[in-house]
């Protein structure tokens, strides 16, 4: 079933590079001392790294929102608001344990449905809501003349900044349980081969 398009795979290996070099040049600049501690590489350096790595990143979510949209995509990130919490609930409880008791997906992979419940859901969380907000708190950060002086008597910045730790943060949760699920197709591997080369690989013989 070929449900990854040249456009997706492109945009997701740069995608992932990306997040990958934002998320090491940013706890660099959290742990590293501008004097003496140098944690991974030097304050300097990962501040230009994170700087034109975000600015890429930007212009490739622009690309991704537009292809989404234009090619059709955009339909298997249509939530259902009847069901929101019920069918990830239900993928979850498979994940927790019908999983190891051998039982069917409960959304088994279609033309029609190419994330489950849980996947869309995040899906829709990382690249609708946690990244717009990483990247317009990451303005505000790269341009502090532009965030609000004060909010209820807190530094408009400081507030921007912890939007930004904040969401970086959940960035990265997102991305080790995105890998660990990923393991989870047919077989361990199969996932990850259907990114490379377009395929999804059936779940089920
Ligand atoms: C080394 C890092 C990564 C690996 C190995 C990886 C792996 C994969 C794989 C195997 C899929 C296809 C399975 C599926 O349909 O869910 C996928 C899809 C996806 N991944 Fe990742 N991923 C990585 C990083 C990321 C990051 C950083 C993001 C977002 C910030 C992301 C967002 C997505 C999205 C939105 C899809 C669905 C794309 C579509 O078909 O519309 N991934 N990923």
């Amino acid at each position: 079933m070929y449900l990854y398009p040249l456009w997706i795979r492109l945009w997701h290996a740069l995608n992932a590079v990306l997040i990958i070099i934002l998320i090491i040049t940013g706890i660099s600049m959290q742990y590293t001392d501008k004097d003496s501690l140098v944690f991974i590489i030097d304050f300097a350096a990962a501040v230009k790294w994170h700087n034109v790595t975000a600015i890429i990143l930007v212009i490739s979510y622009i690309f991704f929102v537009i292809m989404n949209i234009v090619s059709g995509n955009a339909r298997y990130y249509r939530i259902n608001r009847e069901n929101l919490f019920s069918e990830p609930g239900e993928q979850i409880r498979y994940y927790v344990s019908g999983m190891f008791r051998g039982e069917k997906q409960p959304f088994p992979v279609s033309m029609e449905r190419k994330f489950n419940p849980l996947q869309k859901l995040t899906y829709v969380l990382i690249m609708y809501a946690a990244l717009p907000l990483v990247i317009i708190s990451g303005f505000g950060l790269m341009f502090p003349e532009i965030t609000i002086a004060k909010l209820f008597g807190v530094s408009g910045f400081i507030l921007t900044d912890i939007l930004h730790i904040t969401m970086g943060f959940l960035m990265t949760v997102f991305l080790v349980i995105h890998i660990y699920t990923c393991t989870l197709g047919a077989k361990p591997f199969s996932l990850f081969r259907g990114m490379i080369t377009g395929y999804h690989e059936p779940d089920e013989e």
